[in-house]
């Protein structure tokens, strides 16, 4: 099993380029498979999960050739033969439940099993169902697969979801894509990785348009025809990296990211100590200062509020923010296993419920820890690079799931950390 060796106290300097969108990708690469001719997506991220997706592509009968130097894959659905997405693929990654809209939405079925929960929650996909249900799809359960079908085809409906779900407004705009009639989706999710699968189906051909708070209108079209794309830029690797030199003190710039999708991330490494700059396309960062704690309560929300992914990042840095910071999780009931793992570091940090209050410390020291989940696996990065001594962070296998190289990342900044 491999793991991080990483010996805390340097200083960071230099500039990164950021990694493309692990959760813009992943829906765009199943959305491939409604394209009735050759999608050409750029700037994927070289990810556990991006091969993933391919080995998914590639069972449903989808030529896909992934070419990881340029990060470009080329994907041509037009022989696409299957509709089922199998088991271990579905236990290999739950994210695998995005498939589900593009493939009934190109074959009329769809069979796969439960996604199962994962490391930070139940994950289940209730709104996923009654919405398909509403656009005219039949759902059967067995043991433990589920049977989507879709007799008539799929008809437009009026969608209002309960809670923004970034997958389930994923799944309905490529089932509704190539449907007879119009849908409209209320309380849509809006976070840049939705906007940018609408302009990868709208530069295909696709009638959808956001219009306002949370409302999506799509209008069927017959058919979807061949285009590039070039995924945006991953704002929650731009966040870990900025997380990190925060923490760390130093400075760098992170180019190949877009400010704008980061405005509720940007402002809390400012109060905490340090002079952030932003460019259209890249941010600057200095932090010489000894940390300061959050002013305020800092409350997860659905985008463009604070995201989840970024939480445990940012509570990596807390850690020795002088002060006392309380952090609220709202969006995953299970998302702070990487607290137990820093507070083997010395990090005094306490959990109740929802909330979570970091009383910073003056250092943190080097301990045998895990990544428990991708993003907190990250979060324990962090805490290395700030922690006297040697920090051995296993399970990173976890950590490769979302980031191309993390560790070569912060390397090139100056950090030790080396992959054994
Ligand atoms: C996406 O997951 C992301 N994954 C997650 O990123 C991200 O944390 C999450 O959105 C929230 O932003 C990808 O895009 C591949 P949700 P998703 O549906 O779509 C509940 C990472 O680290 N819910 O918005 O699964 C659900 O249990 C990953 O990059 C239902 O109850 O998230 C959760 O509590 C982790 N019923 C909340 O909604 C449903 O039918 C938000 O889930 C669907 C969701």
């Amino acid at each position: 099993m491999q793991k991080f060796i990483v010996t805390g106290g340097r200083k960071l300097s230099g500039e990164t380029i950021i990694q493309g969108s692990k959760n813009a990708v992943l829906p765009i690469l199943a959305a491939a498979v409604l394209i009735d001719g050759e999608a050409v997506i750029e700037g994927a991220p070289k990810l556990s999960d991006t091969y993933s997706a391919i080995r998914i592509l590639g069972h449903l009968g989808v030529k896909v050739k992934y070419c990881d130097s340029q990060k470009t894959v080329s994907v041509n659905a037009t022989q696409i033969h299957a509709h089922e997405i199998p088991d271990e693929m579905m236990k290999e990654m739950r994210s695998s439940i995005f498939f589900l809209g593009p493939v009934i939405g190109r074959t009329g079925s769809c069979k796969l099993s439960y996604p199962g929960g994962c490391d930070i929650g139940l994950r289940p996909i209730d709104m996923h169902i009654s919405a398909l249900e509403q656009m005219g799809v039949k759902v059967t359960h067995t043991d433990e697969h589920l049977h989507f079908t879709a007799d008539k085809g799929l008809h437009g409906a009026k969608i209002a979801l309960r809670f923004p779900s970034v997958g389930a407004t994923e799944n309905i705009i490529c089932a509704a894509v190539t449907a007879k009639g119009t849908t409209v989706i209320t309380n849509a999710a809006r976070e840049p990785e939705v906007t940018d699968l609408i302009k990868f189906l709208n530069t295909a051909g696709a009638k959808i348009k956001q219009a306002g708070e949370g409302r999506i209108v799509i209008n069927g079209v017959a058919k979807l025809h061949s285009l590039t794309h070039t995924v945006i830029p991953d704002r929650i690797a731009a966040a870990t990296i900025l997380a990190g030199v925060t923490a760390a003190g130093g400075f760098v710039t992170v180019r190949n990211c877009n400010p704008l999708d980061m405005e509720a991330i940007l402002p809390l490494f400012e109060h905490m100590g340090a002079s952030v700059f932003t460019g259209k396309d890249f941010v600057t960062l200095n932090c010489g200062k000894k940390l300061r704690a959050l002013p305020e309560k800092l409350t997860t929300m659905v985008y463009p509020g604070f995201p989840t992914d970024a939480q445990s990042v940012v509570m990596g840095a807390l850690c020795k923010a002088a002060g006392t910071t309380v952090v609220e999780e709202t969006i995953f009931e299970n998302r702070y296993r990487h607290v137990p793992e820093m507070q083997k570091m010395g990090a005094d940090i306490v959990v109740s419920g929802k909330t979570a209050v970091i009383k910073g410390v003056k250092r943190l020291h080097g301990a045998k820890v895990n990544a428990t989940d991708l993003r907190g696996g990250a979060g324990m990065v962090i805490a290395g690079l700030t922690a006297e001594g040697v920090t051995e962070i296993g399970d990173i296998r976890f950590i490769d799931r979302g980031y191309d190289e993390l560790e070569l990342t912060f390397a090139s900044l100056g950090a030790d950390i080396k992959r054994i």
